[in-house]
């Protein structure tokens, strides 16, 4: 008895929280580095669909890298990067589309559909949603058919939305010359945050948020500002990864976004954390 009094005391705390989320829009980008084990994904997308029914607007973006490597590895072909943008040359472009457009993204809707929700699985190509502009590297170098978002339309989403699916999007963009562009998938997150002037952008990857010293969990830093983030960035405390991770908030700050996370998607329902608690998990990005 006690611990049911216990599980209705949860809920009961969950109330307002579920009130004050009705209706908003959270876009969830779902770390290719965070895909550890089944059960964890699992966890994730469960979160995503009791989101759902709790009368959110939940639209999952999706990255992959890990699995493009093994996949062309497989095939003899070397990933080459420059400045940290993955080459695609048109045969790499075709296996980038088969594993994010195909493989991760169907897994994922599937996933949905066997834990009671309704998922509808597209890439950025689809309605033209993510437009896309080829880009060089940084130092002037072709590296393919990368691209980056010129521009949102989100007319596919909102018509998904009315009819109840949850979004699952991989992160191709079509160019205007009609072709395929690979996109960087926390990129592609913030753009769309932004277009649907979301509530929240929630990164979920694979150590608990932006550490002072990024090998040490204890250096967390739960909060960050806006005007804070070039000097991370140029002291070099904000490398890799997680440099499109901080853009991507930037951008979708800019654009209306309220607030935005980077949480850790390995720790079991960090995103109800996140949502249905005050104290919430991981560092937050603000204006
Ligand atoms: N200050 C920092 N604090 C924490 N992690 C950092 C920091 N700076 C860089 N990182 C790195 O960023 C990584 C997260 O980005 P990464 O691109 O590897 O994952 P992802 O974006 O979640 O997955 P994917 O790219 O496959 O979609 C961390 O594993 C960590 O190595
Ligand atoms: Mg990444």
């Amino acid at each position: 008895m006690r611990e049911s009094i216990q599980k209705a005391k949860v809920l009961v705390e969950a109330f307002p929280f579920i009130k004050q989320w009705s209706g908003r829009t959270v876009v969830v980008k779902y770390g290719g580095s965070t895909r550890s084990g089944i059960d964890e994904l699992r966890n994730t997308l469960q979160d995503i669909v009791l989101m759902k029914f709790v009368g959110m607007r939940p639209v999952v973006v999706h990255g992959g890298g890990k699995d493009i490597t093994r996949a062309t590895e497989k095939l003899g072909i070397r990933s080459q990067f420059v400045d940290g943008l993955r080459v695609t040359d048109l045969p790499t472009m075709k296996i980038v589309e088969k594993i994010l457009g195909g493989k991760i993204n169907k897994q994922l809707v599937a996933l949905i559909h066997s834990l009671g929700g309704r998922a509808v699985g597209l890439s950025g190509k689809d309605g033209a949603m993510l437009q896309a502009d080829r880009i060089k590297s940084k130092s002037g170098k072709d590296i393919g058919f990368v691209g980056r978002v010129s521009k949102v339309n989100a007319a596919v989403l909102n018509s998904l939305n009315r009819e109840q699916f949850i979004p699952v999007i991989a992160p191709l963009g079509i160019g205007k010359d009609g072709r395929t562009y690979n996109v960087n998938a926390d990129e592609a997150a913030g753009a769309i945050a932004g277009a649907l002037k979301a509530e929240k952008l929630v990164f979920l990857t694979d150590v608990p948020g932006i550490c002072k010293r990024k090998e040490d969990p204890k250096s967390l830093l739960s909060t960050i500002k806006a005007n804070q983030v070039p000097k991370l960035l140029k002291t070099g405390v904000i490398s890799g990864g997680m440099i499109p991770k901080i853009q991507a908030c930037l951008h979708a700050l800019k654009s209306g976004v309220h607030k935005t996370h980077i949480i850790d998607g390995t720790l079991p329902h960090a995103l109800l954390l996140e949502i249905f608690t005050p104290q919430g998990v991981g560092t937050e990005i603000i204006p």
